[in-house]
C-alpha cells in the first residue's frame, strides 16, 4: 500500500519505518526542514533499539522517503496517518493545534478514496472534528477518518509495533475497516486480534489503557509505602498477588513513580475529559497526586538517613536519568525532580546515564547544571560520593552486583529507587541499602 505519515516524532517514525519494513511504500512528512534533511541522510533523531537496521534497509530499498511537502505525500496515499504531537494544553486537555492544522489542509489534497488515520493520542470526539475539517474541502464519499491508537512502549517500540498484542481500529465504515485490516494482517499472524469498534470507543481505549496501567503501578507504590511502615517486603506481595491471573504479573514493580511522555499526560487528559462531561474521575486524581509524591519520596529517605535537610558539603552519585531504561527520553523522569530537590538542599551531584545525559542537560534547570558533574561511565559516578541514588533500572546497573559497591566506595550507601538488588546479598556485602517498599539493610 501507499502510505503517508504526517509527523516524524516518536510514533510517526516508528510506525512509518515498520510499515515500510513490511513492504509498503511510505512517505513521511514533517514541517521541520532540518529534521527531514537529517532523516533523508539516514540520521535518526531518537534512540530506539532495532530501529536503525530496518530504517536503513527500507530507505536503501526506496520504500521509506521523507519530505517537508505534504502535497507530495497525500494525493498518492491510500492511507494517511496523523502522528502529530498532542502536548498537554494549559487546561490539562491535549492541545490539538497541530492535528487540526493538518486536517484543514487534507481535504484539498485528497482526490481518490483515502483513509485518514489518527494515531496521535487525542481526546474523545477528535475524529469527528478531523472529519468535519476535511469535509470542508472534499466530498465525504472520498475519505473516512479512523482512530487507531498506538500502544507501543519506548525502548521496545519496534518489537511492540511488529508484534502487537492487539490492534484497535475505530471506524463505522466497512470500507475503511477492510483496508486497515489488510494493512495490519502481517503484524498479527500469530493470532493476536484486530479489534474493530466505533471511533469514540477506540479513542477512549487508549486513555483507559494508560490510566489503568498508571493506576496499577501507583497502587503498588502505595502498597510499597505501607510495606515500609509495617515491615513487609513489596517483592513478596508482588509475587503473592501477581500469580493471580486476574491481576497478572506485569506492571506491579514498585519504585519512584512512573514518568514518560504518555502516562502523566494521558492520566491528566482522561481526568479532564471526564470533568468536562460532569464526571469526577476520582481514582485517577489520586493516581496523579500519589505519583508526584512518589517521585521525590527517596529524597525524604535521604533526609531521614542523614538526619538533615541540608545536604551542603555532600556529593551524591546518580545512576540513571531517563524515565526508564533503553531510551534517552527524560520527560517527567523522576531523576529530574530528584536532582532538583537534592540541589535545592545544597548537594553536589555526579550523574551518569548510558543514553540520556544530553537530553537531561537540555531539560534540567541552571541550578542543577551548575551543581552537577556528568560522567561517562558508571564507576566514575561512585568517586568520593556520600551516597548513590539509582533512578533508572538500566541493565548495566544490575552488574556489577552489590559486592562491587563495597570495593568501589569507601562507605557504601545506596538509595535504590528501582529495587535492583537482592536484600540478602546487600546485607552480606555490608553495604547500607535503602530501597522502595522493602526493609532497609544495615541501617541502625
Ligand atoms: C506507555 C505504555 O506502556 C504504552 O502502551 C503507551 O503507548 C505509551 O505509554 P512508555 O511511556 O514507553 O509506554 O513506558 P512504560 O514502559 O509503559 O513505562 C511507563 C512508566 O512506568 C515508566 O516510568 C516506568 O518506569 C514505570 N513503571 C512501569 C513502573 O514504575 N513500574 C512498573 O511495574 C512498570
Amino acid at each position: 500500500m501507499n502510505i503517508a505519515v504526517i509527523g516524524t516524532g516518536y510514533v510517526g517514525l516508528v510506525s512509518g519505518t515498520c510499515f515500510a519494513d513490511s513492504g509498503n511504500k511510505v512517505t513521511c512528512v514533517d514541517i521541520d526542514e532540518e529534521k527531514v534533511g537529517k532523516l533523508k541522510d539516514g540520521q535518526i533523531p531518537i534512540y530506539e533499539p532495532g530501529l536503525e537496521t530496518i530504517f536503513a534497509r527500507s530507505q536503501r530499498e526506496g520504500r521509506l522517503n521523507f519530505t517537508t511537502d505534504i502535497a507530495e505525500a497525500v494525493p498518492e496515499a491510500d492511507i494517511v496517518f496523523l502522528c502529530l504531537p498532542t502536548p498537554p494544553g494549559g487546561d490539562g486537555q491535549a492541545d490539538l493545534t497541530a492535528v487540526m492544522q493538518v486536517a484543514d489542509q487534507l481535504g484539498s489534497l485528497i482526490d481518490e478514496y483515502t483513509v485518514v488515520v489518527n494515531k496521535s493520542t487525542v481526546p474523545v470526539g477528535t475524529g469527528d472534528r478531523v472529519e468535519a475539517a476535511i469535509a470542508d474541502n472534499v466530498d465525504e464519499e472520498l475519505f473516512d477518518v479512523v482512530s487507531n491508537p498506538e500502544f507501543l512502549r519506548e525502548g521496545a517500540a519496534v518489537e511492540d509495533f511488529k508484534y502487537p498484542e492487539r490492534v484497535v481500529i475505530g471506524t463505522g465504515s466497512d470500507r475503511a475497516a477492510e483496508i486497515m485490516t489488510t494493512l495490519y494482517e502481517p503484524f498479527v499472524r500469530s493470532g493476536n486480534p484486530i479489534i474493530v469498534m466505533d471511533r469514540r470507543s477506540a479513542e477512549l481505549t487508549k486513555y483507559a489503557a494508560n490510566a489503568m496501567l498508571a493506576t496499577k503501578i501507583t497502587f503498588m507504590n502505595e502498597i510499597a509505602n505501607i510495606c515500609e511502615k509495617v515491615g513487609a517486603n513489596v517483592d513478596n506481595i508482588r509475587r503473592g498477588i501477581g500469580t493471580d491471573s486476574r491481576i497478572g504479573k506485569r506492571f506491579l514493580f514498585a519504585g519512584i513513580g512512573y514518568g514518560g511522555s504518555c502516562f502523566p499526560k494521558d492520566v491528566q487528559a482522561i481526568h479532564h475529559t471526564a470533568g468536562q462531561h460532569g464526571y469526577d474521575f476520582k481514582i485517577v486524581d489520586s493516581v496523579m497526586e500519589v505519583n508526584n509524591a512518589q517521585k521525590v519520596s527517596i529524597v525524604k529517605k535521604m533526609e531521614e538517613y542523614f538526619a538533615a535537610d541540608d545536604f551542603s558539603g555532600k556529593t551524591f552519585g546518580i545512576w540513571g536519568l531517563s524515565f526508564k531504561p533503553e531510551t534517552d527520553d527524560i520527560r517527567e523522569a523522576p531523576a529530574l525532580y530528584i536532582a532538583e530537590e537534592l540541589v535545592k538542599r545544597g548537594a553536589q551531584l555526579l550523574a551518569y546515564d548510558p543514553e540520556a545525559i544530553g537530553t537531561f542537560k537540555q531539560a534540567t534547570t541552571q541550578a542543577v547544571l551548575d551543581n552537577t558533574t556528568f560522567v561517562h561511565d558508571q564507576q566514575a559516578a561512585l568517586n568520593d560520593i556520600d551516597a548513590l541514588v539509582i533512578c533508572t533500572e538500566w541493565n548495566e546497573f544490575r552488574r556489577p552486583t552489590v559486592d562491587n559497591f563495597a570495593d568501589e566506595m569507601k562507605d557504601p550507601v545506596i538509595f535504590d529507587g528501582r529495587n535492583l538488588y537482592d536484600l540478602k546479598r546487600a546485607k552480606k556485602a555490608g553495604i547500607t541499602y535503602i530501597s522502595v517498599g522493602r526493609p532497609s539493610i544495615n541501617v541502625n
